[in-house]
């Protein structure tokens, strides 16, 4: 029997990259546009009192149409059947979660490693609002079990991590945090859907630095918070509605759009990331250098068992010989296609000194031991050239 015209075929699960164009998107029924409208509308006409939210919108703090069809789209990108709450960005993602499942007298076991923003919530913020954390080496499950304590209320990861790259064990953590039953987090702003889904390995909550791949333009900020069960859905909206850190509907209406070449742009930069991680290990200037597509990649083969596809994302870091100055002088003189600049994910290939940029506000001691060291380059594959981006890089190398 023929199908319709308009319909999708019954039965027939779409694959990721169908998904990543169509997901959460239908034809807006009026006038058949193929992208979802902007609403920008801070209110909602309801049919009569007792129709209130039968149209299921009232006020754009809680809700708003563009912003549910991009909820609806991350949702189905992650694996995620209790729905998604998207937010204004990564940051209110994190603090969503936190305050949604932190109260004063709680304990949250963190991994010792993660982006700056949210060790800094945690040690300053939530630290200051009563609730304890233990900072551990998420490298090992058995040290985030030790860690767990009558009290402790929620386990938070990040894998890969930014900026070490270490990896967590997702499938692991979220049994430890299964059988202690305390929800589990995990930030995978690095790892994408594409290469890694979170709640499917178990884990509760899969957090997004919207503003990373998904937009991958460098033009908006956002966050998501993507849930295994509606509950904890519901649970995130009532507090972000509280925070009142929705995302707005024209920052949503780009992340809908540029989400739909994630797959593509991710595929090409995980490559040009192998191909400069290969340069880099091979130039005699080059002291030390991680990742996950690496055979020296120290845990390598949790990287071939986590992430999907054969990809291991589009980060990466090193040292060179010579140290801070030596480190600092590449970051200083490295010429285009690369930017020095903070943010990562985009089309633009971006070097990052973690230390005086997205990892400042870390106590130096907790950067050091974790391996942040004053002359630690970051690097962020975009979608130029590759040969270019290599070419570049290695010219940088060569007159230092
Ligand atoms: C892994 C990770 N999580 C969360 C964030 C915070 O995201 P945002 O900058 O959108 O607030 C970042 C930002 O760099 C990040 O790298």
């Amino acid at each position: 029997m023929s199908g319709e015209c308009g319909t999708w075929p019954e039965g027939k699960e779409m694959a990721l990259e169908t998904k990543l164009v169509h997901q959460g998107i239908n034809p807006d029924k009026e006038t058949g546009a193929i992208l979802t409208p902007i609403v920008q509308s801070t209110t909602f006409i309801q049919d009569s009192v007792e129709k209130y939210l039968d149209r299921g919108f009232s006020y754009s703090r809680t809700a708003n149409p563009t912003v549910a069809a991009l909820e609806a789209k991350v949702a189905g990108l992650e694996g995620a059947a209790g729905g998604a709450c998207c937010v204004a960005t990564g940051m209110a993602a994190t603090v969503t979660v936190m305050s949604a499942f932190l109260k004063a007298g709680d304990h949250c076991v963190i991994t010792e490693c993660s982006y700056g923003g949210t060790n800094r919530a945690a040690r300053v913020m939530f630290s200051d609002l009563g609730v304890t954390f233990s900072f551990v080496d998420f490298r090992d499950p058995e040290v985030v079990k030790a860690a767990i304590r009558p009290n402790t209320k929620l386990i938070f990861s990040e894998t890969p991590a930014n900026p070490t790259l270490t990896l967590t064990d997702i499938r692991a953590v979220s049994a430890v945090a299964k059988a202690a039953g305390v929800p589990h987090v995990c930030d995978a702003t690095f790892s994408t859907p594409i290469m890694t889904r979170p709640i499917e390995l178990g884990a509760d909550m899969t957090l997004q630095s919207l503003t990373k791949f998904y937009d991958g333009h460098n033009v908006t900020v956002g966050g998501a918070v993507a849930s295994a069960t509606k509950e904890i859905n519901e649970k995130l909206h009532f507090y972000s509605n509280i925070h009142g850190n929705i995302i707005s509907p024209q920052a949503a209406f780009y992340i809908l759009q540029h989400s739909k070449t994630m797959g593509l742009r991710f595929r090409q930069q995980c490559k040009t990331a192998q191909a400069v991680a290969e340069m880099l290990e091979s130039h005699e200037k080059v002291d030390i250098v991680r990742y996950p597509g690496l055979a020296s990649f120290p845990q390598k083969a949790l990287a071939d068992a986590q992430h999907g596809n054969g990809i291991h994302g589009s980060m990466l870091w090193f040292e060179v010989k010579g140290g801070t100055e030596a480190g600092r002088k590449l970051m200083n003189s490295v010429q285009r296609p690369w930017s020095l600049c903070e943010n990562l994910g985009a089309t633009e290939s971006i070097l990052t000194c973690p230390a005086v940029m997205t990892h400042a506000n870390m106590l130096k001691e907790d950067r050091l031991k974790v391996g942040i060291t004053d002359g630690f380059v970051r690097v962020s594959c975009g979608v130029e050239n590759t040969d270019d981006l290599v070419a570049a890089l290695k010219k940088g190398l060569d007159d230092l």
